[in-house]
């Protein structure tokens, strides 16, 4: 069984990863909490590659990293690689997406994922981007999720991410489809 560590600190992260690898049969891993790793990336892509690369080097292990974040056409695309610090908390970063788009007609965004998978001696082996396209609602809908999820409704379901239940929003969230167009090439890795 191979062990692979989850570049996140987070342990409701490497909670909601596990079910999309669980057919692999891999034994995931945190990373050390004393191992930081700055994202100074400019794309979603740059980030997860770097903080795979920096914890399969640090630990010797193979690494998967994801970097995620809401994309708003109308904002020129913040706050994109930023969405994590655009506030101090969800609430404060919702209020000032809304507050920055006001009535702004053009309500189109994306939520994009970025996922990396790197070798223990660093390289990256596999990479991905997922993408969900929707709009921004003038107010929040919606008590589900984290995030922007209570602003972001998905016209395909009829509902915004904080109104899906956690199969529905995997099946067409930007970190579900991500993961299902990984999944196959991690398994040919595996086999490699
Ligand atoms: P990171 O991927 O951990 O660097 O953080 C991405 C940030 O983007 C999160 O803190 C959220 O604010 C936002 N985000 C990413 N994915 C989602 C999602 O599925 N729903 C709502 N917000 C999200």
């Amino acid at each position: 069984m191979l062990a692979i560590v989850v570049a996140t600190g987070n342990p409701g992260k490497l909670k909601e990863i596990q079910p999309y690898l669980a057919d692999l049969n891999w034994t995931l891993t945190l990373k050390p909490p004393d191992l930081e790793v700055e994202e100074t990336g400019e794309t979603f892509l740059e980030n997860a590659r770097l903080k795979a690369s920096q914890v399969a080097i640090a630990t010797g292990q193979w690494a998967i990293a994801d970097d995620s974040g809401l994309v708003v056409e109308a904002l020129n695309g913040a706050p994109g690689v930023y969405s994590a610090r655009y506030g101090k908390d969800d609430a404060d970063r919702i209020s000032r997406v809304l507050a920055e788009l006001g009535s702004t007609p053009n309500r189109q965004a994306q939520f994009v994922c970025a996922i990396a998978l790197a070798r223990p001696n660093g390289e990256i082996a596999l990479e991905t981007e997922g993408v969900c396209r929707g709009e921004i609602l003038q107010q929040p809908r919606g008590a589900g999720g984290f995030g922007y999820d209570p602003i972001f409704y998905e016209p395909t379901q009829g509902k915004t991410f904080a109104e899906m239940t956690p199969s529905q929003k995997a099946r067409c969230s930007h970190r579900g489809i991500a993961f299902q167009m990984l999944t196959p090439k991690l398994r040919s890795l595996v086999l490699e």
